[in-house]
């Protein structure tokens, strides 16, 4: 396994033998780069479906979705995949799962068709544990103690401003959930926990919570944090979704891009309650 890291803080190219990749040989030694390097980009692999479920195996347990679905379809024609209007959500940085208390471990996805040549479609992934650990000390002692309310209709309002009350019920439907601002990992080394999904910060002024958040996402994703994938065929990237946040970038609504997606189930919450 040979790995190049693409830039100081973030993203790495791991050249790897097929069947080692897929034979969990390396599994533990991916997890851990992973982690430290938020994306990893694995050129040449051309998966197949039960290839990339057989690799998400070795390193976590995979989100089934629908009928038992391991991989998703990643497109925003919504004859091939039926919440193609959520998918419009992921031009703007976030980390799968934010809604839930176990936020997801990692997403990996296999391109299929590629955007049209200057289309956009890239893959962006910001390191959070390396912005989180670049910020001054007394701002890091200020964010303790800060809870963001995280729900979908935080995310959905950027794609629909003006929801009607049934769309804005059945956002609200879905689960929200409260997490600390600063995620303090079982491993020690704390992220940021930021995204659209940031609905609003609890316990202050709205518009000073608002304006916060805006700043911990300039720093955040300022270019050194921030590893952009551009799509080769049979190009395989795995990010990291603890101590990392992506977004898509702007493709047109009638590309042919297609991704196959799979996500792994989080292994660690969020957030201890205090009074749990
Ligand atoms: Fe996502």
């Amino acid at each position: 396994m040979k790995v190049e890291h693409a830039k100081p803080k973030v993203g790495s190219k791991v050249t790897i033998d097929k069947a080692d990749f897929l034979s969990g040989k390396y599994a533990e030694e991916i997890q851990a780069l992973l982690v430290e390097r938020s994306a990893l980009h694995f050129p040449g692999l051309f998966l197949e479906d039960q290839e990339q479920v057989t690799f998400a195996r070795t390193i976590g347990e995979i989100v089934k979705q629908g009928e038992d679905q391991e991989l998703q379809y990643i497109t925003m024609d919504s004859k091939i995949s039926s919440v193609a209007d959520y998918t419009r959500g992921a031009f703007y940085w976030h980390i799968d799962g934010a809604n839930d208390p176990y936020p997801a471990k990692a997403t990996m996805l296999s391109a299929r068709v590629l955007a049209e040549e200057g289309a956009g479609g890239d893959t962006l992934v910001a390191n959070t544990y390396a912005s989180y650990a670049d910020l001054p000390a007394d701002r890091k002692r200020a964010l303790e103690g800060i809870k963001v309310r995280h729900a979908l209709e935080a995310t959905q309002r950027y794609v629909n401003p003006t929801p009607s009350a049934a769309e804005l019920q059945r956002w609200q439907s879905r689960p929200s959930q409260t997490h600390p601002l600063v995620w303090h990992h079982r491993h020690g080394r704390p992220s940021l926990l930021l995204g659209a999904t940031s609905f609003y910060v609890e316990g202050m002024e709205l518009a000073e919570g608002n304006l916060l958040l805006a700043e911990l996402m300039d720093w955040a994703t300022q270019d050194e944090y921030i590893y952009r994938h551009k799509w080769s065929e049979g190009d395989f990237l795995l990010f990291d979704n603890t101590g990392a946040m992506h977004r898509a970038d702007w493709y047109p609504l009638d590309s042919k891009r297609l991704m196959r997606r799979t996500t792994l189930h989080g292994e660690e919450p969020v957030l201890v309650l205090e009074n749990a």
